[in-house]
């Protein structure tokens, strides 16, 4: 296995079969000896920097039915809210108080938020801290919707390609929704100037190897400047209710075979992965993640936007929390910083 993870330090490739030999066979030794490697190419690039962003959670609505997520359309029990401009400024104002130089705002696809309110919205973040940047993870939008939003001064976009193969996508997908349409529109994103992410979640059902393999070939393709991937968590109230929830580890291992294969990406430890085990945001950070995104939205609302069951939401995961998240990653031999912490393609060299 070592040579594989030797390979693609090098070569920032692998072939599909030698990515399926990889995960399929993954193990403690393995991940061990590929978190060193990763922990190595992460230093070379960002140093023990990890960069925080403030997530603001403005809407629990979603036309979307996906299968595997607990605000869908169908989940008629889902606690319902959306924030108005004033409650996201708000919200803005804590964060920046707070130190975050990057807001996130991220929701269900709601359709309250026509385009004009959202470049509403942006403007008047923007006008206020004109050295944050603002990232929008709403979802499937136009060309032209993307475009508005970038000229009022999105910065970054997040969607995640959930799975990269076309059967699997609508094993996870209701028939309204393609694996094309979500490509499409993540090409757009690239095409229009923004540092943009995607990302998988690891553990959904009928996830195997081979499309794992298939994720970071996509992955690979697409060149993405952030890659956000977390364990599947079963919501009750889905479809997917009684399936296992997926693996922690073998996120932790795609995370190293992520910061292998794309040494300057941002690689966010993620909620999901904080939510499955407690240590999971650190361990994220030590397999190779170099991003945390502590939850700004209004305390009263944390607990109705739940995508998956359990999601924490008042631990050191919360915004208010900063000091103490400042000590954990210490403990382990990183520190936050308080930079927009755009990616950068400088400080690495073989
Ligand atoms: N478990 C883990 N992650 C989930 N997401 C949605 N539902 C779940 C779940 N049950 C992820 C999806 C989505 C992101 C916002 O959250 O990958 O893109």
């Amino acid at each position: 296995m070592k040579n594989l993870i030797n390979k693609l330090e090098t070569e920032k490739a692998l072939s599909k079969e030698e990515f399926v030999q990889l995960i399929a066979n993954f193990n403690e030794e393995s991940s061990d000896y590929l978190f060193q490697r990763a922990a190595i190419v992460r230093q070379k690039v960002y140093g023990n920097d990890v960069y925080i962003r403030g997530l603001i959670e403005i809407s629990s609505y979603c036309k979307r039915n996906c299968l595997y997520c607990g605000i869908r359309a169908g989940n008629k029990n889902a606690e319902r809210y959306r924030l108005t401009k004033e409650e996201i400024l708000a919200c803005c104002q804590i964060g920046d108080e707070l130190g975050f130089k990057t807001f996130v705002l991220q929701g269900g696809e709601d359709t309250y938020y026509t385009d004009e309110l959202l470049v509403d919205i942006v403007h008047s973040i923007k006008e206020k801290y004109p050295e944050n940047a603002v990232t929008l993870s709403l979802g499937e939008k136009s060309y032209e919707s993307y475009k508005m939003l970038r000229e009022a001064g999105a910065d970054r976009y997040l969607l995640r390609h959930e799975t990269a193969n076309e059967s699997h996508y609508s094993q996870l997908h209701p028939a309204s929704m393609s694996s094309e349409e979500r490509k499409r529109s993540l090409r757009d994103l690239k095409r229009l100037g923004y540092q943009f992410g995607t990302g998988f979640m690891v553990g959904t059902p009928f996830q195997t190897p081979e499309l794992l393999a298939e994720d970071m070939l996509f992955i690979h393709e697409m060149q993405p400047q952030m890659v956000g991937i977390g364990p599947f968590i079963p919501h009750h109230e889905t479809p997917f209710a009684d399936q296992q929830a997926g693996s922690v580890p073998l996120t932790l291992f795609m995370l190293g075979l992520l910061r292998l294969m794309l040494p300057h990406a941002l690689l966010p430890s993620t909620t999901a992965l904080g939510t499955a085990e407690t240590d999971g945001r650190e361990r994220g950070i030590l397999a190779g993640a170099n991003v945390i995104m502590p939850n700004l939205s209004p305390l009263d609302v944390r607990k109705k936007y739940m995508i998956y069951d359990n999601k924490i939401a008042t631990g050191l995961e919360a915004a208010e929390s900063l000091a103490g998240l400042k000590k954990s990653m210490e403990k382990i031999g990183y520190r936050i910083v308080e930079t927009r912490g755009d990616f950068r393609v400088m400080n690495y060299e073989l």
